[in-house]
């Protein structure tokens, strides 16, 4: 299998190939997910709450980021790996590049940075240096206490043409890659169309270029017991760990994850 390149996702995107893509945070995990057929490995600041125990990702400081990023790195077997800026770590260019060289690295392929149109100058800067950004929209957890609390985002008119819009900006801006969380699934179709960089959703319906859960979440392992309305257990029927990361790229590529139980309307 070839490694899994910028240009090949952008290609599944033009080809109408659905992407799969997972949190991973360390070296076993990222081999059995690389071989699992896998597209994209996120380590994702959720490693707060799965590997640290915390409650949100507001703690999480960049060298946790470093260290698991080249945990990831040393068991990934050919898949993109995305990297993601800690909570106050790109509040400034100078940081943004900064703490972006670092994860680059430790073996990110590209940066992860939550935020809206603000995020345009930190992408043009990042980008103009070579490396590339993937800009994460809607629900953006580094901003839990803005937004005061885990909710779905771009419900009403304004709101969604206004998410539209963010998307425009920050691909214009240069961002490579869109994540978008928690949003209705309407709205995560009318971003996928409207930008020509692949749209990775979480809770943003079926109709995104591919889809990313938190690996935790799709093993059926959680601390608190709360699940979001978008995690399917995919180990439920499945006969090993491979065997459900399996069954999740299989469900992811050929359409049928998330169904309508699994999104927002
Ligand atoms: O931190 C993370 O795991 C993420 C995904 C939920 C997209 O940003």
């Amino acid at each position: 299998m070839a490694n899994t390149t910028l240009t090949h996702l952008k290609a599944m995107k033009q080809r109408g190939e659905k992407i799969a893509m997972l949190t991973c945070y360390d070296a076993t995990f990222a081999h059995t997910a690389s071989h699992a057929g896998v597209d994209i490995l996120l380590i994702g600041d959720s490693l707060g709450m799965t590997i640290q125990g915390l409650e949100n990702t507001i703690p999480v400081r960049l060298d946790d980021m470093i260290y698991h990023t080249a945990c990831v790195n040393r068991g990934n077997s050919g898949r993109f790996i995305i990297g993601d800026l800690s909570f106050m770590t790109y509040a400034s260019l100078e940081q943004a590049l900064e703490s972006s060289a670092r994860l680059m690295q430790a073996g990110a392929h590209m940066v992860k940075m939550e935020g809206g149109e603000w995020l345009c100058e930190a992408i043009m800067h990042l980008t103009r240096n070579g490396i590339p950004v993937c800009a994460h929209i809607g629900l953006t957890p580094q901003s839990v206490n803005v937004f005061g609390g885990f909710k779905i985002q771009g419900r009403g008119e304004k709101q969604a043409a206004e998410l539209i819009e963010t998307a425009r900006k920050l691909e214009i801006a240069g961002a490579a890659i869109l994540v978008v969380e928690c949003v209705p699934a309407s709205l995560g179709k009318a971003i996928t169309e409207a930008v020509s960089v692949p749209v990775i959703g979480i809770g943003a319906g079926a109709d995104t270029d591919g889809q990313v859960l938190v690996l935790h979440d799709m093993l059926g392992l959680s601390i608190t017991g709360r699940t979001p309305k978008f995690v399917k257990n995919f180990m439920e029927g499945a006969s090993s760990i491979q065997d459900g990361i399996v069954r999740y790229v299989s469900a992811v590529k050929d359409g049928s994850f998330p169904s309508s139980k699994y999104s927002y309307e």
